[in-house]
């Protein structure tokens, strides 16, 4: 999605923002644009369709913007093509005023028809370009930048992170925001705005959230904060403790293979604090035992591969608690006048904890009063400040745009939740209770393992990577397991690709299987192991090439009766797609780096997306 970058200091800023600014491609974008307050009065705004390299050309690396004052913007096209007139920032009729933008402006049309009306003359089809006008209009009657802000923030609708530089007023930014991330950074002699903190990072690590409905006048030496009443508001400051390198590539070709090798630490880190004595213990959760053992109804809410994980967490809380769990798209849950009251527990997944639709759906389960447990990797996202209780992934910045490492710790996250709730519910025998804990404890090592036999994946990858149709089969988790093996294939090598539950084959599936079709069969979960050879004897009787990812205890078997063959150690039940998604990772890489496919940012889509 957009990426937001503002800079208020004594250096020059465009060279800091287009720094921020590739710190924030991995977001996703078309295009991409700076405005800066000029020392000498005016503004300076490049922008460009296309990569920041060819910004960087254009600007001379930002030399020729030369001003301590300024924003950027990586735009990701909602309304209007990506081209250069469509590019951030936009700006005013009357050349003072330039405006970065994250969010849609619903009421556009009608604000353009009387702007038009007006004498306003439109370039863009953007939706934003109507507030670079409306506070050209604002301004022009009130000559007070802040004034004019407040004016067309309550004439607009809709979502908006929004960066505002005035020329007439060359050592300050305003910033506001309504549904849509931003954070204010403070530094030493300067100060700034961004979408998030990577693009930051380097500078400080003292940040601040913008809630919904406040604004901000940000100047070098202070940051004032307003809420939509215009009372000044002291705000928590967050101290961001990664690591600059994890923000980095660090000898790895891409971020998505260097986020799926940090996974074995990243899932330490998850872990091993919440574990004491062979017992989960989570101290970040406020609810009380009392409150757990009254929950009636979990629904677990997600989008994408969240929602993966949420599926995986189906199987293993209903096994581990024997109570019922909903997962729900979170597009879906916020439409569909849920059934969820005060007696419920709505577990929200998300790795940015910004995702639009998560968000509606957590409110829309907030005001029928259900309890909210967000797992987030986000420190101070939105949906980790909206819910009742946040446990943090600690995975650190993912930056490919397909999720891995935040998948993975999701996972582990929900598992020690399920554990914990088993303990206070009484649910579990101790026994199967021990064995989960020991088999969490055993992943970093077993998923080293599978990563060390990264060439046999690759040399499968090679054969795989012409197949233009994959089917993805698998039965309990391995099916759910499925459904992000299918995901991240087709994310970045662009190949169609479909998971199906092995059962449901025979309904209709099955007729697309012809002479020569991919199809990769799970067969890690054991109890069904006979099930799914019997599935990949089916689908080999119609001609199907079967890749079959199984466990070793089943490797001779599976051997036997497939040409492709991938294995992952033994390990408790539960716990298998915390192994499983490795390989099917490694595999989708490898199938989209021989393909030539841009894998850290496939086309069309966003990391953090927050449009509906
Ligand atoms: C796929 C992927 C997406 C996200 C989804 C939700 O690789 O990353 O499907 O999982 O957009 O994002 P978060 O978890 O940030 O809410």
């Amino acid at each position: 999605m957009c990426g937001i970058v503002g800079y208020v200091g004594n250096e020059q800023a465009a060279p800091i923002l287009l720094d921020g600014l590739e710190r924030l491609e991995y977001r996703g974008y078309d295009s991409a644009g700076l405005a800066v307050c000029g020392e000498h009065g005016g503004l300076t705004v490049k922008k460009t369709k296309g990569r920041l390299q060819v910004l960087r050309e254009m600007t001379h690396d930002g030399a020729d913007q030369p001003g301590c004052t300024g924003i950027g913007h990586t735009r990701w096209a909602t309304h209007g093509v990506p081209n250069d007139v469509n590019a951030h920032p936009h700006v005013s009729q009357s050349g003072h005023i330039a405006v970065v933008h994250n969010g849609i402006i619903e009421n556009y049309a009608e604000i353009r028809r009387e702007l038009t009306e007006k004498g306003y003359h439109f370039q863009s089809e953007t939706d934003t370009e109507v507030v670079a006008q409306l506070l050209d209009y604002f301004y022009q009657d009130c000559n007070d930048i802040f004034e004019a802000v407040v004016r067309m923030i309550h004439t607009v609708d809709g979502a908006y992170a929004l960066g505002i530089v005035c020329a007439d007023c060359p050592d300050r930014l305003i910033a506001a925001r309504k549904d849509a991330p931003l954070l204010l950074g403070y530094g030493k002699d300067c100060n700034f705005i961004a979408s998030d903190v990577t693009a930051i990072i380097r500078h400080t690590r003292d940040i601040t959230y913008m809630e919904d409905g406040e604004m901000a006048v940000v100047e070098g030496d202070s940051i004032r904060i307003y809420n939509s009443q215009l009372q000044p508001v002291e705000k928590k400051h967050y101290y961001i403790d990664w690591e600059i390198d994890a923000a980095e590539k660090g000898g790895y070709d891409h971020f998505m293979l260097k986020e799926i090798f940090e996974q074995p630490v990243a899932i330490r880190k998850a872990i091993a604090p919440r574990i004491q004595g062979g017992k989960v213990v989570l101290r970040d959760l406020k609810m009380t035992p009392e409150e757990i053992r009254h929950i009636r109804k979990i629904f677990i809410i997600a989008c994408g591969s969240s929602y993966h994980v949420g599926m995986v967490g189906k199987y293993n809380l209903e096994r581990m608690l024997r109570k019922s769990v909903e997962v729900v798209l979170a597009s879906e849950f916020r439409y569909s006048d849920p059934i969820v009251g005060p007696e419920d527990l709505v577990i929200v997944i998300s790795q940015s904890g910004e995702t639009l639709d998560t968000m509606a759906a957590l409110r829309e389960a907030k005001k029928r009063g259900a309890r909210i447990l967000s797992i987030v990797n986000v420190v101070g996202s939105s949906i980790a400040r909206e819910s009742d209780d946040v446990l943090y992934t600690w995975a650190g910045p993912e930056i490919a745009v397909a999720t891995t490492k935040a998948y993975s710790t999701q996972m582990a996250v929900l598992n020690l939740v399920g554990l914990y709730f088993a303990d206070v519910m009484g649910t579990m025998l101790k026994s199967d209770y021990d064995e989960v804990v020991k088999g969490l404890q055993e992943i970093p090592g077993k998923m080293e393992s599978i990563l060390s036999r990264v060439d046999d994946i690759k040399a499968i990858a090679k054969e795989c990577a012409g197949h233009e149709n994959v089917f993805f089969i698998g039965r309990n988790v391995d099916y759910a397991l499925s459904l992000e093996g299918s995901l991240k294939l087709k994310e970045i090598s662009y190949i169609h690709s479909e998971a199906y539950a092995s059962g449901e084959l025979k309904h209709g599936t099955i007729s697309l299987i012809e002479d020569g079709t991919l199809v990769i069969a799970l067969s890690t979960y054991g109890p069904l192991f006979d099930k799914a050879m019997s599935n990949v004897v089916e689908v080999q009787a119609r001609g199907a090439c079967v890749l079959a990812l199984t466990t070793d205890s089943h490797r001779a078997e599976m051997e036997k009766a497939v040409p492709m063959l991938l294995t992952i150690s033994d390990i408790q039940e539960m716990l298998l797609p915390q192994l499983g998604v490795v390989p099917l990772q490694l595999l989708a890489y490898y199938m989209a780096l021989e393909r030539g496919c841009d894998i850290d940012k496939p086309r069309n889509l966003a990391k953090s997306v927050t449009v509906e």
